[in-house]
Protein backbone atom coordinates (compact mmCIF):
# COMPACT_ATOMS: atom_id res chain seq x y z
CA UNK A 1 0.00 0.00 0.00
CA UNK A 2 1.48 3.20 -0.73
CA UNK A 3 1.45 6.42 1.44
CA UNK A 4 -0.77 8.26 -0.43
CA UNK A 5 -2.95 5.74 -0.79
CA UNK A 6 -3.45 4.86 3.40
CA UNK A 7 -6.22 6.08 5.11
CA UNK A 8 -7.27 6.05 8.87
CA UNK A 9 -8.15 2.57 10.69
CA UNK A 10 -10.54 3.60 12.95
CA UNK A 11 -11.45 1.23 15.87
CA UNK A 12 -15.04 0.95 16.69
CA UNK A 13 -15.19 4.10 18.27
CA UNK A 14 -14.44 5.78 15.44
CA UNK A 15 -11.00 6.70 16.63
CA UNK A 16 -7.88 6.11 14.09
CA UNK A 17 -4.53 4.16 14.72
CA UNK A 18 -2.18 7.33 15.07
CA UNK A 19 0.89 5.70 17.48
CA UNK A 20 2.84 2.62 17.95
CA UNK A 21 4.73 2.20 21.23
CA UNK A 22 7.66 -0.50 20.89
CA UNK A 23 8.55 -2.16 24.14
CA UNK A 24 12.11 -3.14 23.11
CA UNK A 25 13.26 -5.07 26.39
CA UNK A 26 11.08 -6.02 29.13
CA UNK A 27 14.59 -5.36 31.19
CA UNK A 28 15.29 -2.31 33.16
CA UNK A 29 18.23 -0.62 35.33
CA UNK A 30 15.84 0.93 38.08
CA UNK A 31 13.39 -0.57 39.92
CA UNK A 32 10.70 1.64 40.82
CA UNK A 33 8.71 0.42 43.37
CA UNK A 34 4.82 1.40 41.46
CA UNK A 35 6.63 -0.67 38.13
CA UNK A 36 8.94 -3.17 38.69
CA UNK A 37 9.26 -3.92 42.57
CA UNK A 38 12.84 -4.94 43.93
CA UNK A 39 11.08 -8.05 46.12
CA UNK A 40 9.69 -9.16 42.68
CA UNK A 41 12.10 -8.40 40.30
CA UNK A 42 15.35 -9.70 41.98
CA UNK A 43 18.37 -11.01 40.51
CA UNK A 44 16.49 -14.58 39.92
CA UNK A 45 13.62 -12.98 38.32
CA UNK A 46 13.46 -14.67 34.37
CA UNK A 47 12.76 -11.97 32.29
CA UNK A 48 12.33 -12.71 28.38
CA UNK A 49 14.77 -15.01 26.84
CA UNK A 50 16.62 -13.53 23.77
CA UNK A 51 15.06 -15.10 20.76
CA UNK A 52 11.07 -14.26 22.54
CA UNK A 53 12.71 -10.91 21.93
CA UNK A 54 11.57 -9.02 18.32
CA UNK A 55 14.92 -8.93 16.16
CA UNK A 56 15.49 -5.27 15.15
CA UNK A 57 14.14 -6.47 11.52
CA UNK A 58 11.13 -7.46 12.53
CA UNK A 59 10.21 -4.46 14.41
CA UNK A 60 10.92 -2.39 11.63
CA UNK A 61 8.99 -4.42 9.22
CA UNK A 62 6.21 -4.48 11.66
CA UNK A 63 6.61 -0.69 12.01
CA UNK A 64 6.09 -0.52 8.07
CA UNK A 65 3.08 -2.15 8.19
CA UNK A 66 1.59 -0.25 11.08
CA UNK A 67 2.52 2.83 9.16
CA UNK A 68 0.94 1.83 6.47
CA UNK A 69 -2.21 1.73 8.70
CA UNK A 70 -1.74 5.32 9.54
CA UNK A 71 0.37 5.52 12.43
CA UNK A 72 2.37 8.60 12.10
CA UNK A 73 4.27 8.43 15.32
CA UNK A 74 6.75 5.79 16.82
CA UNK A 75 7.78 5.58 20.51
CA UNK A 76 10.47 3.40 21.78
CA UNK A 77 10.15 1.83 25.43
CA UNK A 78 10.77 -0.60 27.64
CA UNK A 79 11.57 -1.22 30.13
CA UNK A 80 14.11 0.63 29.84
CA UNK A 81 14.92 1.30 26.00
CA UNK A 82 18.56 2.13 26.62
CA UNK A 83 20.14 -1.47 27.70
CA UNK A 84 18.63 -2.74 24.51
CA UNK A 85 21.94 -3.63 22.35
CA UNK A 86 23.16 -1.57 19.85
CA UNK A 87 19.54 0.75 20.45
CA UNK A 88 20.83 3.21 17.51
CA UNK A 89 20.76 0.67 14.88
CA UNK A 90 16.92 -0.30 15.70
CA UNK A 91 16.37 3.71 15.74
CA UNK A 92 18.36 4.24 12.07
CA UNK A 93 16.25 1.38 10.49
CA UNK A 94 12.80 3.05 11.88
CA UNK A 95 14.10 6.47 10.94
CA UNK A 96 14.14 5.56 7.21
CA UNK A 97 10.43 4.54 7.44
CA UNK A 98 8.40 7.43 4.79
CA UNK A 99 5.47 8.66 7.09
CA UNK A 100 6.93 8.18 9.94
CA UNK A 101 6.89 11.96 11.39
CA UNK A 102 7.58 11.56 14.74
CA UNK A 103 10.52 9.22 16.38
CA UNK A 104 10.72 9.36 19.93
CA UNK A 105 11.85 7.84 22.89
CA UNK A 106 10.91 7.57 26.86
CA UNK A 107 13.74 6.75 29.15
CA UNK A 108 15.10 6.68 32.59
CA UNK A 109 17.61 9.22 31.53
CA UNK A 110 20.37 6.62 32.89
CA UNK A 111 22.58 5.73 30.09
CA UNK A 112 21.97 8.77 28.49
CA UNK A 113 24.83 11.13 28.60
CA UNK A 114 26.56 8.65 26.97
CA UNK A 115 24.07 7.64 24.27
CA UNK A 116 22.26 11.04 23.36
CA UNK A 117 24.63 11.84 20.00
CA UNK A 118 24.32 8.65 18.94
CA UNK A 119 20.85 8.78 19.18
CA UNK A 120 19.94 11.87 17.31
CA UNK A 121 22.15 11.03 14.73
CA UNK A 122 20.72 7.77 14.23
CA UNK A 123 17.79 9.58 13.58
CA UNK A 124 15.93 10.07 17.16
CA UNK A 125 13.83 13.59 16.47
CA UNK A 126 13.33 13.64 20.45
CA UNK A 127 12.89 12.84 23.89
CA UNK A 128 11.21 12.14 27.15
CA UNK A 129 13.12 11.02 30.57
CA UNK A 130 11.55 10.28 33.50
CA UNK A 131 12.50 12.33 36.44
CA UNK A 132 10.41 11.47 39.70
CA UNK A 133 12.45 13.97 42.27
CA UNK A 134 15.77 15.75 42.89
CA UNK A 135 15.60 15.34 46.15
CA UNK A 136 18.44 13.04 46.44
CA UNK A 137 16.21 10.81 48.97
CA UNK A 138 13.41 10.64 47.50
CA UNK A 139 14.68 9.79 44.02
CA UNK A 140 16.90 7.46 45.36
CA UNK A 141 13.79 5.45 47.20
CA UNK A 142 11.35 5.86 43.99
CA UNK A 143 14.13 4.25 41.65
CA UNK A 144 14.47 1.60 43.73
CA UNK A 145 17.96 1.45 43.31
CA UNK A 146 19.62 4.54 45.58
CA UNK A 147 21.17 6.19 42.58
CA UNK A 148 20.77 10.27 42.97
CA UNK A 149 19.47 12.29 40.32
CA UNK A 150 22.78 13.88 39.37
CA UNK A 151 22.98 11.40 36.05
CA UNK A 152 19.53 11.88 34.86
CA UNK A 153 20.08 15.56 34.82
CA UNK A 154 23.25 15.11 32.84
CA UNK A 155 21.47 13.05 30.78
CA UNK A 156 18.90 15.80 30.19
CA UNK A 157 21.89 18.12 29.24
CA UNK A 158 23.57 15.75 26.86
CA UNK A 159 20.16 15.38 25.27
CA UNK A 160 19.61 19.11 25.18
CA UNK A 161 23.15 19.24 23.32
CA UNK A 162 22.50 16.85 21.30
CA UNK A 163 19.19 18.89 19.87
CA UNK A 164 16.70 16.32 20.70
CA UNK A 165 14.16 18.66 21.91
CA UNK A 166 11.64 19.40 22.71
CA UNK A 167 12.76 17.51 25.88
CA UNK A 168 9.53 16.51 28.22
CA UNK A 169 10.37 15.31 31.38
CA UNK A 170 7.71 13.15 33.01
CA UNK A 171 7.39 12.80 36.96
CA UNK A 172 5.12 10.34 38.68
CA UNK A 173 3.37 11.85 41.34
CA UNK A 174 2.18 9.69 44.65
CA UNK A 175 1.01 11.01 47.67
CA UNK A 176 3.31 10.86 50.49
CA UNK A 177 6.13 9.95 48.78
CA UNK A 178 7.28 12.60 46.21
CA UNK A 179 4.06 14.97 46.25
CA UNK A 180 6.05 17.50 48.70
CA UNK A 181 9.23 17.91 45.89
CA UNK A 182 6.81 18.89 43.24
CA UNK A 183 7.46 22.77 42.95
CA UNK A 184 10.98 22.17 43.43
CA UNK A 185 11.12 19.99 39.71
CA UNK A 186 8.65 22.86 38.39
CA UNK A 187 11.26 25.64 39.75
CA UNK A 188 14.23 23.48 37.85
CA UNK A 189 12.78 23.92 34.44
CA UNK A 190 11.02 26.94 35.06
CA UNK A 191 13.04 29.42 31.89
CA UNK A 192 14.08 26.51 30.01
CA UNK A 193 12.21 24.93 26.66
CA UNK A 194 11.77 21.73 28.65
CA UNK A 195 8.19 20.50 29.58
CA UNK A 196 7.91 18.80 32.89
CA UNK A 197 4.47 16.71 32.85
CA UNK A 198 3.32 15.38 35.90
CA UNK A 199 1.16 12.55 36.26
CA UNK A 200 -1.34 10.83 38.39
CA UNK A 201 -0.13 7.68 39.79
CA UNK A 202 -1.60 4.80 37.58
CA UNK A 203 -3.25 1.28 38.70
CA UNK A 204 -1.18 -0.19 35.71
CA UNK A 205 -0.25 -3.63 35.67
CA UNK A 206 -1.14 -5.56 39.47
CA UNK A 207 2.34 -4.95 41.43
CA UNK A 208 2.09 -1.44 42.55
CA UNK A 209 -0.31 -1.65 45.20
CA UNK A 210 -2.94 1.11 43.65
CA UNK A 211 -4.84 3.38 46.01
CA UNK A 212 -6.12 5.87 45.27
CA UNK A 213 -5.59 7.41 48.46
CA UNK A 214 -2.00 8.02 46.55
CA UNK A 215 -3.00 9.74 43.55
CA UNK A 216 -2.91 13.62 43.63
CA UNK A 217 -5.13 14.81 41.46
CA UNK A 218 -4.35 17.23 38.57
CA UNK A 219 -6.45 19.88 39.57
CA UNK A 220 -4.61 19.82 42.96
CA UNK A 221 -0.84 19.61 41.48
CA UNK A 222 -1.56 22.25 39.03
CA UNK A 223 -3.00 24.32 42.31
CA UNK A 224 0.22 23.84 44.32
CA UNK A 225 2.55 24.89 41.40
CA UNK A 226 0.03 27.99 40.50
CA UNK A 227 0.02 29.06 43.87
CA UNK A 228 4.16 29.59 43.57
CA UNK A 229 4.50 30.25 39.80
CA UNK A 230 0.59 31.86 38.62
CA UNK A 231 -0.13 29.10 35.37
CA UNK A 232 -2.74 29.09 32.54
CA UNK A 233 -4.47 26.53 30.50
CA UNK A 234 -3.32 26.25 26.93
CA UNK A 235 -4.54 24.41 23.91
CA UNK A 236 -3.11 20.96 23.12
CA UNK A 237 -0.65 20.86 20.59
CA UNK A 238 -2.12 17.74 18.66
CA UNK A 239 -5.11 15.85 19.09
CA UNK A 240 -5.27 13.22 22.20
CA UNK A 241 -2.37 14.62 23.56
CA UNK A 242 -1.83 12.99 27.02
CA UNK A 243 -1.01 15.71 29.05
CA UNK A 244 -2.92 18.73 29.47
CA UNK A 245 -0.93 21.85 28.84
CA UNK A 246 -0.41 24.96 30.91
CA UNK A 247 2.12 27.68 30.49
CA UNK A 248 3.85 30.47 33.39
CA UNK A 249 1.90 33.73 33.52
CA UNK A 250 5.42 35.55 32.85
CA UNK A 251 6.12 33.63 29.98
CA UNK A 252 8.54 31.27 31.54
CA UNK A 253 7.65 28.14 29.79
CA UNK A 254 5.07 25.11 30.25
CA UNK A 255 4.51 22.42 31.97
CA UNK A 256 1.77 19.59 31.45
CA UNK A 257 -0.19 17.02 34.18
CA UNK A 258 -1.45 13.62 32.47
CA UNK A 259 -4.59 13.12 34.53
CA UNK A 260 -5.24 9.57 33.39
CA UNK A 261 -7.36 8.95 36.54
CA UNK A 262 -9.46 12.06 37.04
CA UNK A 263 -10.00 13.36 33.62
CA UNK A 264 -9.13 10.32 31.32
CA UNK A 265 -8.53 10.78 27.38
CA UNK A 266 -9.94 7.30 26.24
CA UNK A 267 -12.45 9.61 23.49
CA UNK A 268 -9.26 10.53 21.75
CA UNK A 269 -6.61 7.36 22.22
CA UNK A 270 -5.05 6.45 19.18
CA UNK A 271 -2.67 4.28 20.66
CA UNK A 272 -1.36 0.82 19.98
CA UNK A 273 1.31 -0.80 21.92
CA UNK A 274 4.23 -3.87 20.54
CA UNK A 275 5.87 -5.98 23.34
CA UNK A 276 8.96 -6.96 23.45
CA UNK A 277 8.14 -10.04 22.40
CA UNK A 278 5.91 -8.89 19.50
CA UNK A 279 2.19 -9.16 20.90
CA UNK A 280 -0.07 -6.07 19.92
CA UNK A 281 -2.00 -4.39 22.75
CA UNK A 282 -4.36 -2.68 22.58
CA UNK A 283 -4.92 -0.26 25.68
CA UNK A 284 -2.56 0.16 28.69
CA UNK A 285 -4.66 -1.62 31.16
CA UNK A 286 -5.09 -4.73 28.72
CA UNK A 287 -4.92 -8.03 29.73
CA UNK A 288 -2.73 -9.24 26.97
CA UNK A 289 -2.17 -9.04 23.33
CA UNK A 290 -2.40 -10.71 20.19
CA UNK A 291 0.10 -12.29 18.45
CA UNK A 292 2.36 -11.39 16.00
CA UNK A 293 5.49 -13.15 16.04
CA UNK A 294 4.14 -16.34 15.33
CA UNK A 295 2.96 -15.37 12.29
CA UNK A 296 5.88 -12.92 11.30
CA UNK A 297 8.42 -15.87 12.12
CA UNK A 298 6.15 -18.66 10.31
CA UNK A 299 6.10 -17.28 7.04
CA UNK A 300 3.28 -14.72 7.04
CA UNK A 301 3.00 -12.07 4.12
CA UNK A 302 2.64 -8.32 4.96
CA UNK A 303 -0.67 -8.55 4.04
CA UNK A 304 -2.05 -11.58 5.98
CA UNK A 305 -0.23 -9.22 9.09
CA UNK A 306 -1.67 -5.83 7.80
CA UNK A 307 -4.90 -7.78 7.81
CA UNK A 308 -4.52 -9.24 11.15
CA UNK A 309 -3.73 -5.45 13.02
CA UNK A 310 -6.56 -4.37 11.16
CA UNK A 311 -9.28 -6.88 12.26
CA UNK A 312 -8.07 -6.13 16.05
CA UNK A 313 -7.85 -2.48 15.87
CA UNK A 314 -11.14 -2.46 14.32
CA UNK A 315 -12.96 -4.67 16.88
CA UNK A 316 -11.10 -2.25 19.55
CA UNK A 317 -13.49 -0.95 22.51
CA UNK A 318 -11.08 -0.58 25.24
CA UNK A 319 -11.53 2.83 27.33
CA UNK A 320 -10.09 1.50 30.33
CA UNK A 321 -9.50 5.09 32.16
CA UNK A 322 -13.38 5.97 31.95
CA UNK A 323 -14.31 3.29 33.45
CA UNK A 324 -12.16 3.20 36.12
CA UNK A 325 -13.07 6.86 36.36
CA UNK A 326 -16.98 5.77 36.57
CA UNK A 327 -16.05 3.84 39.62
CA UNK A 328 -13.25 5.36 41.92
CA UNK A 329 -14.34 8.80 41.67
CA UNK A 330 -17.73 7.81 42.62
CA UNK A 331 -16.52 6.28 45.76
CA UNK A 332 -16.63 2.36 44.32
CA UNK A 333 -14.00 -0.05 44.51
CA UNK A 334 -12.07 -1.70 41.49
CA UNK A 335 -12.07 -4.86 41.12
CA UNK A 336 -8.93 -7.21 40.55
CA UNK A 337 -8.62 -8.06 37.13
CA UNK A 338 -5.59 -9.44 35.11
CA UNK A 339 -3.39 -6.98 33.61
CA UNK A 340 -0.36 -6.93 31.42
CA UNK A 341 2.48 -5.42 33.36
CA UNK A 342 4.35 -1.76 33.21
CA UNK A 343 7.68 -2.49 32.05
CA UNK A 344 6.60 -4.90 29.26
CA UNK A 345 4.63 -2.20 27.70
CA UNK A 346 6.42 0.31 28.64
CA UNK A 347 3.47 3.22 29.61
P1 LIG B 1 4.12 12.82 23.83
O1 LIG B 1 4.19 12.18 22.50
O2 LIG B 1 5.34 13.63 24.07
O3 LIG B 1 2.86 13.59 24.07
O4 LIG B 1 4.24 11.62 24.89
P2 LIG B 1 3.23 10.64 25.62
O5 LIG B 1 2.63 11.36 26.77
O6 LIG B 1 2.29 10.03 24.62
O7 LIG B 1 4.19 9.45 26.10
P3 LIG B 1 4.99 9.15 27.46
O8 LIG B 1 5.76 7.89 27.24
O9 LIG B 1 5.78 10.33 27.87
O10 LIG B 1 3.87 8.88 28.53
C1 LIG B 1 3.52 9.78 29.54
C2 LIG B 1 2.60 9.13 30.56
O11 LIG B 1 1.33 8.98 30.01
C3 LIG B 1 3.06 7.75 31.04
O12 LIG B 1 2.78 7.62 32.41
C4 LIG B 1 2.21 6.83 30.22
O13 LIG B 1 2.01 5.62 30.88
C5 LIG B 1 0.94 7.65 30.13
N1 LIG B 1 0.21 7.28 28.94
C6 LIG B 1 0.67 7.32 27.65
N2 LIG B 1 -0.27 6.88 26.82
C7 LIG B 1 -1.33 6.57 27.60
C8 LIG B 1 -2.62 6.04 27.33
O14 LIG B 1 -2.98 5.78 26.20
N3 LIG B 1 -3.44 5.83 28.40
C9 LIG B 1 -3.09 6.11 29.65
N4 LIG B 1 -3.98 5.87 30.59
N5 LIG B 1 -1.88 6.61 29.96
C10 LIG B 1 -1.03 6.82 28.95
N1 LIG C 1 1.54 5.52 36.90
C1 LIG C 1 1.88 6.58 36.11
N2 LIG C 1 2.98 6.62 35.34
C2 LIG C 1 3.79 5.56 35.38
N3 LIG C 1 4.96 5.32 34.75
C3 LIG C 1 5.38 4.09 35.11
N4 LIG C 1 4.52 3.52 35.97
C4 LIG C 1 3.52 4.43 36.17
C5 LIG C 1 2.33 4.44 36.95
N5 LIG C 1 1.98 3.41 37.72
C6 LIG C 1 5.61 6.27 33.86
C7 LIG C 1 7.11 6.22 33.88
C8 LIG C 1 7.47 6.80 32.53
C9 LIG C 1 6.25 6.58 31.69
C10 LIG C 1 6.44 5.81 30.45
O1 LIG C 1 5.31 5.95 32.52
O2 LIG C 1 7.66 6.97 34.90
O3 LIG C 1 7.72 8.19 32.61
FE1 LIG D 1 12.27 1.04 34.80
FE2 LIG D 1 10.66 2.95 33.86
FE3 LIG D 1 9.65 0.87 35.21
FE4 LIG D 1 11.08 2.68 36.51
S1 LIG D 1 9.10 3.05 35.47
S2 LIG D 1 11.27 0.44 36.70
S3 LIG D 1 12.59 3.26 34.99
S4 LIG D 1 10.68 0.77 33.25
FE1 LIG E 1 -6.14 4.44 25.71
FE2 LIG E 1 -6.60 2.44 27.38
FE3 LIG E 1 -5.28 4.64 28.17
FE4 LIG E 1 -7.91 4.73 27.68
S1 LIG E 1 -6.92 3.57 29.30
S2 LIG E 1 -6.36 6.22 27.06
S3 LIG E 1 -8.04 3.30 25.95
S4 LIG E 1 -4.60 3.14 26.65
Amino acid sequence: MSLETRSATLDSFGRPLRDLRISVTDRCNFRCPYCMPAEIYGERYQFLPKDQLLSFEEITRLARIFVSLGVVKLRLTGGEPTIRAQLPTLVRMLAEIEGAEDLTLTTNGYLLARMASELKTAGLDRITVSLDSLDEEVFKQMNGRGFGPERVLDGIEAAEAAGLSPIKINCVVQRGINDHTLVDLARRFKGTAHTVRFIEFMDVGTLNRWDMKQVVPADEIVARIDAKFPLEQIPPSYRGETALRYRYRDGSGEIGVIASVTKPFCGDCTRARLTTDGKLVTCLFAAGGKDLKGPLRSGASDDEIRATIQHLWSKRQDHYSEERAGLVLTGGALQHRRKIEMYQIGG
